[in-house]
């Protein structure tokens, strides 16, 4: 199962993946799901006929509600994993109750350093040389589970011009690489999570 708000890029890099060699990679996609309607990533999911939902905070009187929503809709589905690509919402405690251990997060620097929204936009802002990528498993914390995977991109000086969007751009090459990677990985070989570390079997 994978979640989205966006575009969907990392979403597709799965999905191509999975279409390659379905039984090599190991993995399938089991539905897609998002907290907005209209985005490029439930159309990507659409035309690899990959079952999607919408679950939008503002159907829902309260964050908890929402939260309750979007647990029962994944669970439908019975995923092993649930892969937040790009999914720009803070799960709530019921959702992390019933898919904690087996959810991660893709994030857009390398932690535990710039976590939260905005951790491209932060690495440069900070002067950064170095930053990149990193899979990780989603805890209560924003950003702060223990890490399964990292990548790293340099920080050039005319990254500073743009405000980061060609950054972003080498940043998220390396992330669908990584991403595609650690999920056939997992699907593979199983993992296991001792205190913080992780290791893929
Ligand atoms: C990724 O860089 C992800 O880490 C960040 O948003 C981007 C999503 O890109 N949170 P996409 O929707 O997969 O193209």
């Amino acid at each position: 199962m994978v979640l989205v708000s966006g575009s969907g890029t990392n979403l597709q890099a799965l999905l191509d993946a999975i279409a390659d060699d379905p039984a090599a990679y190991g993995a399938r996609i089991v539905a897609v799901g998002a907290d907005r309607a209209s985005i490029a990533g439930l159309e990507r999911a659409e035309r690899a006929g990959v079952p999607t939902f919408v679950c939008r905070l503002r159907d829902h009187a309260t964050r908890e509600e929402w939260d309750a929503a979007l647990t029962e809709a994944t669970a439908g589905y019975e995923p092993d994993l649930v892969v937040s690509a790009g999914f720009m919402k803070i799960v709530g405690k019921r959702f992390l109750a019933r898919f904690g251990g087996r959810f991660i997060n893709t994030h857009p620097a390398l932690l535990p350093s710039f976590p939260g929204a905005h951790g491209v936009r932060d690495a440069l802002a900070y002067g950064a040389k170095v930053t990149g990528c990193t899979v990780h498993f989603v805890d209560d914390g924003v950003d702060t589970g223990p890490v399964i995977a990292q990548g790293v991109v340099e920080v050039r000086d005319e990254d500073h011009a743009d405000g980061g969007v060609a950054l972003h751009e080498r940043i998220k090459d390396v992330e669908r690489r990584l991403l595609v990677d650690v999920v056939g990985r997992i699907a593979r070989h199983g993992y296991r999570i001792e205190g913080r570390k992780v290791t893929i079997q």
